[in-house]
């Protein structure tokens, strides 16, 4: 299975913030925000991975995260010109997607918790699409899964103004090899964009659709606001600080899965400095 984040967007809500910087670069307490969703592609053993940003950040992105070749990883690029939604992804990643299923996760959302890794191991099927809903406290501000008594999904409708649920759809989604097809015959929406609603949608009505509702033990964090950017940080701090643990270390996801050898993080503590990151890293040894 191959992966996909999505970091595309203008941030508009966070400007001047992210006036000249991509808001999936800012920090989320001591990592930049992006390591998050890669922690989770990678907690889910997808180790191939796209990532899609703006033309202006590219090199910023590369920069940081290189071909991934230095985490034993792998990292590819491609640009997405304007925030014309998130199915644009799935054409966007067509041609490094080359007819495999995929998970994609969008570059701002945040997921934390013990059983994260396995729930996304264990529950991905093998075809179809299969995505991951939330409880919150306010639906009408993402996309919302309607389901039947049974909890059987039997529709999805983008931020709707009369939400028939709690289960927000949150932005992790597995496909299979048809999301670049579906992608393509989506309509743009009232906002003018290709919804990731209407790919799910296509998987809804072929009854090919299947959730996982993550347990409230699980935290599923808001970056799109200064506050939320605000309280995501504090948490992160708070859980590290305790603990003494680090959350989305993408280092130390990839030496305990060995796909980085002792020599490959010794290298990498060398280029990171002297501050606490690389010391969590060298504790790691
Ligand atoms: C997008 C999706 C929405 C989903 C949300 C999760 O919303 O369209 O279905 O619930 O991400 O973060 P947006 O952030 O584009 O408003």
């Amino acid at each position: 299975m191959k992966g996909i984040v999505l970091a595309g967007g203008t941030g508009s809500r966070l400007w001047p913030m992210t006036r000249v910087s991509s808001k999936q670069l800012l920090p989320i307490y001591d990592k930049p925000m992006i390591y998050y969703p890669i922690s989770t592609l990678l907690l889910a053993n997808v180790r191939e991975i796209l990532i899609i940003c703006t033309p202006q950040d590219l090199r910023s992105f590369q920069e940081l995260l290189g071909d991934g070749s230095e985490l034993g990883i792998s990292l590819e690029y491609v640009t997405q010109s304007s925030p014309d939604g998130l199915a644009q992804a799935y054409i966007l990643g067509e041609k490094f997607l080359n007819g495999e299923s995929s998970l994609m996760v969008l570059g701002d959302n945040i997921f934390y918790g013990a059983s994260v890794g396995r729930e996304l191991t264990n529950n991905i099927p093998k075809s179809g699409g299969h995505i991951f809903t939330y409880i919150v406290d306010e639906p009408s501000r993402y996309g919302i899964l309607e389901v039947d008594s049974s909890g059987r999904p039997i529709g999805i409708e983008e931020k709707p103004v009369e939400p028939s649920s709690n289960l927000a759809v949150t932005g992790l989604y597995f496909f299979d090899e048809r999301a670049s097809e579906f992608a393509k015959q989506a309509k743009p929406s009232s906002r003018g964009e290709l919804e990731i609603t209407s790919v799910i949608s296509k998987y809804l009505l072929l009854g090919e659709l299947t959730y996982t509702s993550l347990g409230r033990g699980t935290a599923w964090l808001d970056t799109g606001t200064p506050d939320s950017l605000l309280e995501a940080a504090t948490y992160i701090a708070i859980i590290e600080k305790r603990t003494g643990l680090k959350i989305a270390c993408l280092e130390e996801i990839a030496f305990s899965s060995g796909w980085m050898d002792e020599s490959m993080l010794r290298r990498r503590i060398t280029k990171l400095g002297h501050g606490a990151y690389a010391r969590y890293l060298e504790s790691l040894l």
